[in-house]
């Protein structure tokens, strides 16, 4: 049965269901390029976001982490650095299959490696020290559900992190970003993965995002408390955080 009610994908209206089918090819058609990706469209950029994501998460030896829409593990890695046992999950298991592949390179192992939706996860309640969700939330097609589903799995005393493309306020700065980011991610995406249509799928998926506050009004909706944005880049990049008191 399908919903009456519609939601972004990119820059057209679609079905729930229908996001939920087309997210899941775009990343399973980009997995094998995606961490390649990553480092060309933002010129190794988000290795240093990603640094300074965990350094806020100070993630603890004993803790038990959930990285959700955890992809191919750039996150959960940092995270294990730190001692903290971590649970890997993604809906796409092509991302997850990366991922895994990337741990047995590296010598990780240790990680739990978990098939989920994050709008309805199969944890019990309160299992989890925390929480982080990295450039992952925007493609959740429904995420008030996603967001109370990381609220009922956390501990009280446990932290929501999670890092996203929002929108940058420094005049001049968001025109050239906006410029680059339509012109060319497409074109790079066709010439390192063959796939265009992919990344102009992500590049208008940040457009469509909620702006920092707004995204900030819904993770208290969702019941945390002593919420933060740290914006990167005047916010191209932002840190949302919160706590389940
Ligand atoms: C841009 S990648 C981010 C991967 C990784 N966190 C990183 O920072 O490199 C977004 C990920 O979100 C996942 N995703 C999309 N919708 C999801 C959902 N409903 N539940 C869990 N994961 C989802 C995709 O499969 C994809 O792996």
């Amino acid at each position: 049965m399908t919903s009456p009610e519609s939601v972004s994908f990119g820059y057209e209206d679609v079905t729930p269901e229908e996001k939920t089918a087309r997210v899941g090819a775009v990343f399973s058609s980009v997995a094998k390029k995606y961490d390649v990706m990553n480092d060309a469209m933002s010129v190794g950029m988000h290795r240093l976001w990603k640094d300074r994501f965990v350094a806020r998460v100070k993630p603890r030896e004993g803790e038990q982490i959930l990285d959700m829409a955890g992809g191919t593990g750039d996150i959960a890695f940092r995270m294990a650095r730190e001692g903290a046992s971590i649970t890997v999950s993604d809906i796409n298991q092509d991302m997850l299959d990366v991922g895994i592949e990337r741990a047995m390179e590296r010598g990780i192992d240790g990680l739990v490696w978990s098939r989920q939706n994050a709008e309805e996860l199969s944890f019990g309640d309160r299992f989890f020290d925390a929480y982080t969700i990295a450039f992952g939330i925007r493609n959740v097609t429904r995420i008030d559900a996603a967001l109370a589903e990381a609220h009922r799995v956390l501990k009280f005393g446990g932290r929501f992190f999670c890092l996203e493309f929002s929108t940058t306020q420094w005049p001049g700065f968001a025109e050239v970003y906006d410029a680059y980011s339509h012109k060319l991610v497409p074109k790079i995406g066709q010439a390192i993965a063959g796939d265009a249509e992919s990344y102009r799928y992500l590049i208008e998926s940040i457009r469509r995002f909620p702006k920092m506050d707004e995204f900030e009004g819904m993770i208290k909706a969702a019941g945390f408390r002593h919420t933060k944005v740290e914006p990167i880049l005047g916010g191209l990049v932002a840190i949302h955080s919160g706590w389940k008191v």
